[in-house]
């Protein structure tokens, strides 16, 4: 695998892990980077002056321990907006702006937000002209193939990106009518790779080394973005990167390194976002950790029904160290 070039960086490890609002937050993208990965992107941040100037945002766009790039999502269908977003993430240390145009969510596309901007492709030029000429940092954009089968504009839209000086493409081989059903169409991102010269990452279902080698070989993508499966292992993506760059392929962590990546997570998740709510958002990850762990549903309930952060910890160290 050759490095990726995003405008003037270059990464020297292609396997970059996906935007996922409510999961790749901070503590998620210090795990998954402190085992070895690409560019970790944050959660996208909406494009809207009174959500951006918060605290919660400026906790959202910090990069992940030794992230040497920190690249951030915004999401919005408002030009001006959306430019003054990008200026403000300059302002506050971010070196790579993407925008999404892939998110299904309706209350999104309700919004004419996200995967909506797919059938508006004049709308979503606006968008990179202005946010383009908003910021001196490269701007990338993520997609889907388009808003349903009738409406594959992928190819379309990349060749606008790039006439409007976008540095790289990610392509979501689904549809939005799919949401995340059926199978992602590596081989339909082949004709986005084909159509562009900039760097185009292929993204969709990818959940081990071999599927990775499969998504790369079909599409001819300079890279791959893991989302869902890096979830409960965060090694995932230096497994993926060790495979695809060397050809080595390494085990997951042994059960003693797991329970100290969990706990070490779940503490972070405590420190981030305060006891409650830290406790809260911690279960989810717990709830994937365990069942990648194939632990039984009762033991999962019985961390999901405590309030008690010692307690959950206690509850996690007997399940790790009875194996
Ligand atoms: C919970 C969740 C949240 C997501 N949030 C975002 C987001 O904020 N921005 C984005 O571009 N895509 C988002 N996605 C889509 C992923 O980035 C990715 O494109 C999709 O999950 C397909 O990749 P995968 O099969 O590897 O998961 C989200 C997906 C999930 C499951």
């Amino acid at each position: 695998m050759q490095e990726l070039k995003i405008g003037n960086h270059i990464i020297s490890n292609p396997v970059l892990l996906a935007p996922m609002s409510g999961v790749s937050d901070l503590p998620f993208r210090n795990v998954v980077k402190s085992f070895g990965a690409g560019i970790c992107v944050s959660e996208m941040v909406a494009s809207n002056h009174l959500i951006r100037e918060t605290k919660e945002s400026l906790k959202k766009i910090q990069p992940a321990n030794g992230e040497d790039i920190n690249m951030v999502q915004i999401i919005g269908s408002e030009i001006n907006e959306m430019a003054d977003t990008a200026r403000w993430l300059v302002d506050n240390n971010v070196d790579i702006i993407d925008i999404n145009f892939g998110c299904p969510a309706k209350k999104v596309t309700g919004k004419y937000c996200g995967s909506a901007l797919m059938q508006y492709p004049a709308t979503a030029l606006k968008i990179m002209r202005f946010v383009k000429k908003a910021v001196d940092v490269p701007v990338t954009v993520k997609m889907r193939m388009g808003w349903d089968n009738e409406n594959l504009n992928a190819v379309e839209i990349a060749k606008m990106a790039e006439g409007e000086g976008i540095s790289m493409i990610t392509v979501h081989g689904r549809t939005r009518q799919q949401q995340y059903t059926g199978v992602a169409n590596w081989d339909f991102i082949k004709s986005v790779k084909q159509s562009v010269k900039i760097p185009v990452i292929v993204n969709g279902d990818i959940v081990g080394e071999q599927s990775a080698i499969d998504a790369l070989n079909k599409s001819g993508a300079d890279g791959v973005m893991i989302g869902r499966a890096s979830r409960g292992q965060p090694w995932l993506l230096n497994q993926i990167s060790s495979y695809l760059l060397s050809g080595i392929k390494i085990d997951k962590p042994d059960i003693n390194k797991q329970y100290d990546t969990i706990i070490n997570h779940y503490n972070q998740m405590i420190e981030h976002y305060g006891d409650y709510k830290g406790m809260l958002m911690g279960r989810k990850h717990l709830s994937w950790y365990l069942k990648q762990s194939n632990a039984c549903i009762s033991f999962r309930d019985k961390i999901m029904s405590t309030s008690c952060k010692d307690e959950v910890k206690d509850i996690i160290r007997s399940f790790y160290m009875l194996r």
